[in-house]
């Protein structure tokens, strides 16, 4: 995977980056086609006309791909079976009821248990790996995408958090399958761009007895499953949903997936706000919200994840700006990164790398990536992201 744009906020703009997509404005006019290279007059032309971030091309690190925790293939196909699996049961659900599911169990459920198996496998063999977000991805495609990396993240957090391979398998399947129950919320309430009313919420909230209901009924598959569809929305503090439950009174694999799914969700880009850099979502959960979790399962996200991920455009101590281009776990904060700008915007003749590891003369100070607006829990929860 090679990342080439990145989204920058306009404030950190330098003159001589290259824009990566068109900036249009809200009637699709182009305001700056892509390959644009950027002037003073440009950038202060952005900040007039109000955008808050473009999209650059990462014209230093073509040759930078972060590592595969996970083959492309194998998440190609797990997300192929769960894409058959939900197809399939929205039709069950439909037209043939009850009898159906069972058989529909033993047929795709089955498919996706053996996608799970080799995602835990893969990861079982690389324990030193880490996790990196994705390429931007479709909105439309969000919980289908979503599902996948809850699961991956997941189960890494899971093998932090010594379990066996047979509870690999119930978590990675708990997780890829924790929002089944969407499969009976309306069309028109799980795409609806803006805050959904009380009466939708509550419609949307079903999906965990829903999913709950489906898979016990299924037979063939374990009750620890089920618990996670039935119980990923509970929070550690309480105040959850469906029952309000508290801390360990919520089943384990579901505080696991609870921790992974908000940490996607955060980092995702959605309709009504741009997705959230790995270290300010990660800030977000352990300082703003960290009472909603289990902080076992907390510290495993946090050992788990990349807090800058490979190809992340960075600025320096010294005002240098620099991409990130490989990432050691376990010292996450201090990324290798390569040179590429001098402190006044200008391209260096050849860029060098640095082991921010290896030289305490050198740190990171932020991130140039947009940065969406501070986390505050009503936000997030007027926004969806609790749903
Ligand atoms: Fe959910």
């Amino acid at each position: 995977m090679v990342l080439r744009v990145y989204r920058v906020s306009v404030s950190a703009l330098k003159p001589g980056m290259r824009i990566g997509r068109s900036v249009v404005d809200a009637t699709g006019r182009i305001l700056l086609t892509a390959g644009t290279v950027l002037k003073p007059s440009y950038i202060q032309y952005l900040k007039q006309r109000g955008i808050p971030a473009v999209y650059i091309i990462n014209e230093a690190a073509p040759d930078v791909s972060p590592p595969e925790v996970v083959s492309p293939e194998t998440r190609t196909r797990l997300a192929a079976e769960l894409n058959q699996a939900v197809v399939e049961l929205r039709e069950v659900m439909a037209t043939r009821g009850e009898a159906s599911l069972r058989h529909w169990a033993g047929v795709q459920l089955s498919r996706v248990r053996e996608a799970v198996a080799r995602v835990v496998d893969e990861i079982l063999r690389q324990p030193q790996a880490i996790y990196h977000l994705q390429e931007i991805r479709a909105i439309d495609d969000y919980t289908l995408q979503h599902s996948v990396d809850v699961c991956i993240l997941s189960v890494m957090m899971g093998v932090s958090l010594g379990y066996d391979e047979r509870k690999l398998r119930d978590l990675g399947l708990g997780a890829v399958l924790h929002d089944i129950g969407k499969v009976t919320v309306p069309e028109a309430i799980l795409k609806k761009p803006g805050p959904l009313t009380a009466d939708e919420r509550a419609e949307m909230q079903k999906h965990t007895t829903r999913g709950f209901e489906i898979l016990m009924r299924c037979g063939e598959f374990s009750f620890h499953v089920a618990h996670v569809a039935y119980q990923h929305h509970e929070r550690w503090c309480g105040g959850g949903y469906p029952r309000g439950l508290k801390g360990p009174e919520i089943h384990e694999l579901a505080r696991v997936v609870a921790v992974a799914d908000v940490y996607d969700a955060m980092t995702s880009d959605r309709v009504y706000r741009p997705g959230y850099p790995p270290e300010r979502a990660l800030r977000n959960m352990l300082e703003v919200l960290p009472d909603w979790f289990d902080p076992r399962a907390l510290a495993a996200l946090a050992e788990n994840v990349a807090v800058y991920p490979v190809g992340t455009l960075v600025e320096l101590n010294t005002g240098e700006t620099a991409v990130v281009t490989g990432v050691v776990k376990g010292r996450a904060a201090r990324p290798r990164v390569r040179i590429l700008r001098d402190p006044a915007g200008r391209p260096v003749p050849e860029p060098w790398e640095v082991d921010l590891a290896a030289d305490p003369t050198y740190w990171i100070v932020r991130t140039l990536t947009e940065a969406p607006p501070a986390l505050t829990p009503e936000l997030e929860e007027a926004a969806g992201l609790m749903d």
